[in-house]
C-alpha cells in the first residue's frame, strides 16, 4: 500500500455490490490513490464477505449479536478501522446503525438508493425504497451520497445523481437504473476525497446545509 493513498474502510452487511464496484475501479485504475484498508461485515454468511476474501482484503466480521451491547459493538467497529489506519469510511449496504465515536465525525459516508431526504430512514432499504417511489408516482428517482450521522440516511448531502422513472417500471427495473447511477456516484465522491482530502467533505457538507437551510 502506498503512503499517500486514501485508506478506505468499507462496511457491508449483504451482497457487496458496492464493495465489488470499488474493488473493480481500484484494480482498473479508474479510482486512483485509494486503497481499501479494512472491510467490516455485520454478517458472516453473505456474498460481500466472499468478495472481500477473494480480493484478499483485510476483513473483520463484527456481528452486533456477538457483543454485550450496542456501545461495545460500535467501539469494536471503530477499533477495527483504527487498526486499518482508515481515513474515510464508506457504508456500503450496511444495515446496522453505527453510532461512531467523535474521531470519525465527518469521515463516514453512506450511499442511499433514493433522492434524500425523501424515501429514507429506518426500514427504507433495498426493494422497499423503489416500490415506495413507484407507488408515489414519482417521475424521477436517483441516489444520494451523504455524510452519516447517528440516524439512518440522515446527515448532510454530499452529492446526488438523478434517474428517470419509466412508465411500467417495476421496483427491480428502477433498482437496476439507480444501481448503475450509484456505481458511478460513489467512486466519484471518493475520488474527490482522495484528491482534496477528508476535510473537503466537511466543507462540502457545510455548503450543503447552507443550501438546504
Ligand atoms: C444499495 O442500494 C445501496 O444504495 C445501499 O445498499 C445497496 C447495496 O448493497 N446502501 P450491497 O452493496 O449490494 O450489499
Amino acid at each position: 500500500m502506498s503512503d499517500d493513498a486514501l485508506r478506505l474502510g468499507v462496511l457491508i452487511s449483504g451482497g457487496g455490490s458496492t464493495l465489488a464496484n470499488l474493488v473493480e475501479r481500484i484494480a482498473d485504475g479508474r479510482l486512483r490513490r485509494v486503497e481499501i484498508a479494512q472491510v467490516i461485515s455485520s454478517r458472516s454468511n453473505v456474498r460481500g464477505v466472499e468478495l472481500a476474501r477473494a480480493a484478499h482484503l483485510p476483513i473483520d466480521i463484527l456481528s452486533p449479536a456477538a457483543f454485550g451491547d450496542a456501545d461495545a459493538w460500535a467501539a469494536a467497529v471503530a477499533s477495527s478501522l483504527d487498526v486499518g489506519r482508515v481515513h474515510l469510511v464508506a457504508l456500503a449496504g450496511f444495515l446496522v446503525l453505527w453510532r461512531f465515536p467523535p474521531r470519525y465525525h465527518n469521515r463516514v459516508l453512506n450511499i442511499h438508493p433514493a433522492l434524500l431526504p425523501a424515501y429514507g430512514g429506518t426500514g427504507m432499504y433495498g426493494r422497499r425504497v423503489h416500490a415506495a417511489v413507484l407507488a408515489a408516482g414519482e417521475r424521477e428517482s436517483g441516489c444520494t451520497v451523504h455524510l452519516a450521522d447517528h440516524e439512518y440516511d440522515h446527515g448532510p448531502i454530499i452529492a446526488q445523481r438523478r434517474v428517470p422513472v419509466v412508465a411500467g417500471d417495476t421496483p427491480e427495473a428502477l433498482a437496476a437504473r439507480v444501481g448503475a447511477a450509484e456505481r458511478e456516484l460513489y467512486p466519484e465522491v471518493i475520488q474527490q476525497v482522495a484528491d482534496h482530502g477528508v476535510a473537503w467533505l466537511a466543507e462540502r457538507a457545510a455548503a450543503s446545509v447552507d443550501r438546504t437551510g
